[in-house]
This record gives structure tokens, sequence and C-alpha cells, in this order.
């Protein structure tokens, strides 16, 4: 157990990391064209929070929270998602009495108990964003548009862009009277789970896994069919600003979401070839969610994105990650002198922030060359019995294979230049 990690979780080595720098420069520079600032919230949470937020009924917070008792024998969680504790955020900082809409992102752990599978893990990261304020189609369109142009950006366009609306409290109250007449034979043939959603939230019956539970519901009325006039109006609209923005879309009525606080707006994105986990962004509209925590009356939007699924697809892709050139130089020295001259020149251009390294295991100089070459050096400088008698190094372009004397003194100079 010692030297093995929990199921479901990952460790990043160097070469993995610097893809989730990659992704994440342009993560951040896309939300700041946006207009979307950084939140960083805890990563636990009172467990009331998620119950409440999140919703009861929901996988979730039924089977997957990973729920303790701390030292002070008060319950909290790791956090499940983002939304519900961006909206405490929200509330907490009183964000809600500065001028709307507020526009947030995030980058973070999240945890959930699953079953762990490609693409599926108890510790995953999201990036998500939260626009609180408005409920403007517009809106609804530009939070959809910004996780479209992140898969572009990062260099994916083979995209399925599902899009629905859930309505509001009124559309679910006719919807619930539709079901009931679909169901009222058949209510006992549910599983005993979906019998207590029947109650509750009669919408988290659509996502049951259970093979009956999918026959019965197949042909069941859907939410959608029953949209009040200002929730259709507003689906026709963000579809209509979708059309304007030349985004492609596919409206899929049994898109109902996973999550409890779903209102009007639903969207999912689906990649081919990652397998059974192909959701990589899930996200909608939740206009109620801040007055059921106990603010004012606040509409709400956004989605969250797994990366650790984003990364997936991009090497299934086959999709080269552009990580920007950055030069490298490894100082090999011939004996124990040249060491404390190493030892100078590469403080000497860490100074100037360039990323220098030197040995520390005793190799020979030609072990050192070829170490060089294997943490991917730019340049090797080599300070030899010679060199030191004439104050140079002599540089090696690790990729051309030429090299040349350089002064000591004029080493920053030359590199600066390179
Ligand atoms: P979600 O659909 O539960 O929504 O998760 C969003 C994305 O996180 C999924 O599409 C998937 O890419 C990734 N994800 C979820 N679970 C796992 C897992 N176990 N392992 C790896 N990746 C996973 C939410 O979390 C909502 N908070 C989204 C949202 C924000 N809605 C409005 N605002």
């Amino acid at each position: 157990m010692l030297t093995k990690r929990p199921r479901g979780t990952n460790d990043f080595l160097p070469q993995d990391t610097e893809k989730w720098h990659w992704m994440e420069d342009i993560i951040k520079k896309l939300c700041i064209d946006y207009g979307y600032g950084e939140i960083r919230m805890p990563t636990f949470e009172h467990t009331e929070l998620f119950a409440r937020g999140v919703g009861e009924t929901t996988d979730i917070v039924e089977k997957e929270m990973y729920t303790f008792l701390d030292k002070g024998e008060r319950s909290v969680t790791l956090r499940p998602e983002g939304t519900a504790s961006v909206v405490r955020a929200f509330l907490e900082n009183k964000v809600f009495s500065k001028a709307q809409p507020t526009k947030y992102y995030y980058i973070g752990p999240m945890y959930r108990y699953d079953r762990p599978q490609a693409g599926r893990y108890r510790q995953f990261h999201q990036f998500g964003v939260e626009a609180f304020g408005s409920s403007d189609a517009a809106l609804d369109a530009e939070v959809i548009k910004l996780a479209v142009d992140l898969l572009n950006r990062i260099g994916l366009d083979k995209l399925a862009l599902h899009v629905n609306s859930v309505g509001c409290p009124e559309c679910r109250k006719v919807h619930k009277e539709k079901l009931n007449d679909y169901l009222s034979n058949r209510l006992d043939e549910l599983c005993t789970t979906c019998q207590k959603r029947y109650e509750k939230n009669p919408l988290r019956i659509f996502d049951c896994k259970s093979s009956v539970c999918q026959e019965i519901i197949s042909d069941a009325p859907s939410i959608t069919s029953c949209l009040c006039k200002e929730c259709r109006e507003h689906f026709d609209k963000v579809c209509e600003i979708l059309n304007l923005l030349k985004i492609n879309y596919i409206i899929d009525e049994n898109l109902v979401r996973g999550l409890d606080y779903y209102t009007r707006t639903t969207f999912e994105i689906i990649v081919e070839g990652i397998g059974a986990q192909s959701a990589i962004c899930g996200g909608g509209r939740y206009d109620k969610l801040v007055e059921q925590c106990g603010g004012p009356d606040t509409p709400g939007i956004g989605f969250a994105m797994g990366l650790e699924r984003l990364l997936m697809t991009l090497d299934l892709h086959g999709i080269n990650i552009k990580t920007s050139w950055r030069k490298k130089i490894f100082v090999a020295y011939v004996d124990n002198k040249a060491k404390l001259e190493a030892v100078r020149t590469v403080n000497i251009i860490r100074k100037n922030n360039i990323s220098a390294d030197m040995d520390y295991m005793g190799r020979s100089l030609k072990a050192q060359l070829k170490y060089a070459n294997k943490i991917d050096a730019t340049h090797t400088m080599i300070l030899g019995e010679e060199e030191l008698k004439k104050g140079v190094v002599t540089v090696k372009d690790m990729e051309q294979g030429s090299q040349e004397e350089i002064l000591i003194d004029n080493i920053i100079n030359y590199l600066t230049l390179l």
C-alpha cells in the first residue's frame, strides 16, 4: 500500500505537467478574452452545501461523495463539483451587491467515489466557468461559445454539441402531470430509486441506468415538450444566437443532465473515440440555485470540462501539444577546478532568467554530454582545461551539432541573441 496510490487517482510527472501548463495557459488567456476572472475555492466544504446545492436525488449526493467527520465532528465533503462552491463564495462575499454580471472561472481537482475506468477517476480536474446575474439568452450563447472556442483553440474540432432546455419549475409541474398520466400503470415497475425520484425529481428517471426504467421512460413525454411560453422563447433565442455565431449543435430532448439545479438551457459536448466517458463538457443554467442556497433571486449559468478527458482526447486524435520553445543550457565540466567555474556560470545564466543545469552525479565529461542530450538541453557549455586557460566556454548547439567558443564574460550577450 505504501507505494501504491489510491484507486482512481493519478500522478502527473513533469512530462505530463508540461501538457497541463500548456492547456491551462490557453484556458487563462481565453477567459481573459471573454472577461472571466479566476476564483479559487476550498477543496472541501460543509456537506450540507452539496446536499442542498447539487441535489439529494442525484447520483453524486446519493453515492459518490467523499464525506467525513473532521476532528471537530463537523461533516465535510471533498468537493464533487465546483458550481455549489462558487455559489457559496458569491453569497458569502456578497458579490451579488456589486455590478452584475459576475463572471468567474476555476481550474482544480474534484472528487467523486465512482467506479474508475478510462476517463473516469475519483480525483479529476475540471475547468469551469460560472456567470451570475443575467438570464439573457445571449449569455447562454456566450458561455457555450467559450467552451467551443477553447476546444477549437487546443486543436479539437470533431465535436458534437448537444443542447436542450429543461424549463422552469412551472414547466416541471406540467411535465410531472404528463409523466404521471404516462406512468400511472407502470410506476411499480420502476426500480425503487426511481420510485423515490418520481416523487422528488422525476427528471432523474431519464438518467437511470436500469434497462427496465430505460425502456419505460424511452417513450415518456419529454420536459422539452412541456416548456412554458417564456422558456420556449428563451430556448429559441439561445438557438438563434448560436446560429448567428455559426456554432453547430444538435437539439437533444433527452439531455436532462445529472444534477438537480438546472433550469432552462442544458448542454453537453461529446467527442468521439474516448470510449464510454465521451462527455468532455457539461453545463447549463441554474436560475434558482442562488436563491435555494439562501441568497437573493439571481440567475446563473456555467459549464465544466474534464481536463483528463481533454488531454486523453488530444492524445487519441494525435494532436501535437505545442509547448513553447525555451532555451535550456547544460554546463558540463572536466574536473573539480572547472566544476567551480560551472557553479558560477550556471548561476549567472539563471540570474538572467534562462534555464541552466549542471552535473551533481560525478559523471565523466562524456557521460555529462550524453545526459545533456537525455534531458533535452538546447545547448551544452563545455568547461575543459583549454577553455579555463582561455577564459572561454565551448557552446554546442544540441540540435544543429555545431559548436563555437564564447568568452565567459560574454555568455549572457551570446545567449540572449540566440
Ligand atoms: P458534470 O457533467 O458532472 O457537471 O461534470 C462536468 C465534466 O467533468 C464532465 O463532462 C466530465 O468531462 C468531467 N467529469 C465528471 N466526472 C468525472 C470523473 N469521475 N472523472 C473524470 N472526469 C469527470 C458538473 O460538474 C457541473 N458543475 C457543471 C456546471 C457548471 N454546470 C453549471 N456550471
